[in-house]
């Protein structure tokens, strides 16, 4: 049998990393590979439901420590039922943000003290971390651009003042994270096509992991 692999893509929403991800799962089936493509938060039947949890905006809000806590959860149940037993049968898991996106989203985003949601995040993986990372990355004022795209004006509006300054960091928190761990691959991606994109995570799939 061959060994499974963990495959993640990291970015900010609107970056590509869904379309990319679809693509390199379109591929890889293509090649005979197995295949589970993913999403956090969620994944799983109990792990969407927290997703919604999470994603639903409610009158009360939701406070950063259940943020954290509840990405965390849903990660640790993402990871046991579904993750965990794809990789023992030898399947290549492809999963939209993992671990990556709480370091950069609740903790150089939102400012919660990096090592602690590190922590939190570890005890949720229990020691499973990906074989590979794609950091999808494109400027904060294209990755808006193309949210907009899916929304209304003036949902898009108020989302794109209150939030470009928290992207900005959230992008900064994902370039440290792609310059300190070796598993990780920045691809410059503002400007090119889906095409050019998807060619050049093959190439580095077959460079790193022979697949
Ligand atoms: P994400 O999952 O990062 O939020 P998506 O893959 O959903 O991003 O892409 C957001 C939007 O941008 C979609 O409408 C998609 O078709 C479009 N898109 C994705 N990649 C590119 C690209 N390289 N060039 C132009 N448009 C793109
Ligand atoms: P996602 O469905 O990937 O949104 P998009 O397709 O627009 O990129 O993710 C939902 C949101 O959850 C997204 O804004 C990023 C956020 N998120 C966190 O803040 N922390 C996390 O750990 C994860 C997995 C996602």
């Amino acid at each position: 049998m061959t060994k499974g692999y963990l495959i993640t893509f990291e970015g900010l929403d609107g970056s590509g990393k869904s379309t990319q991800a679809l693509k390199l799962k379109e591929e890889l089936s293509q090649k005979g590979y197995s295949v589970i493509l993913t999403r956090e938060p969620g994944g799983t039947p109990l792990a969407e439901e927290i997703r919604r949890v999470i994603l639903t905006p409610t009158t009360e809000p939701l406070v950063p420590m259940a943020e954290i806590l509840l990405y965390a959860a849903s990660r640790a149940q993402h990871v046991e039922s579904l993750i965990k037993p794809a990789l023992a049968e030898g399947k290549i898991v492809i999963s939209d943000r993992f671990i990556d996106s709480s370091i950069a989203y609740q903790g150089y985003g939102l400012g919660w003290d990096v090592k602690a949601v590190q922590t939190v995040n570890r005890m949720a993986v229990n020691g499973l971390m990906p074989d590979l990372t794609f950091f999808i990355d494109v400027s904060v004022e294209k990755a808006l651009e193309r949210v907009k795209g899916r929304q209304h004006k003036a949902e898009a509006d108020r989302i794109e003042s209150r939030e470009v300054l928290f992207h900005r960091k959230v992008r900064e928190g994902f370039i440290q994270l792609a310059q300190s761990e070796p598993r990780f691959v920045r691809i410059a991606s503002e400007e090119r096509s889906v095409e050019a994109i998807h060619r050049e995570v093959m190439e580095i799939l077959k460079q790193r992991l022979n697949i």
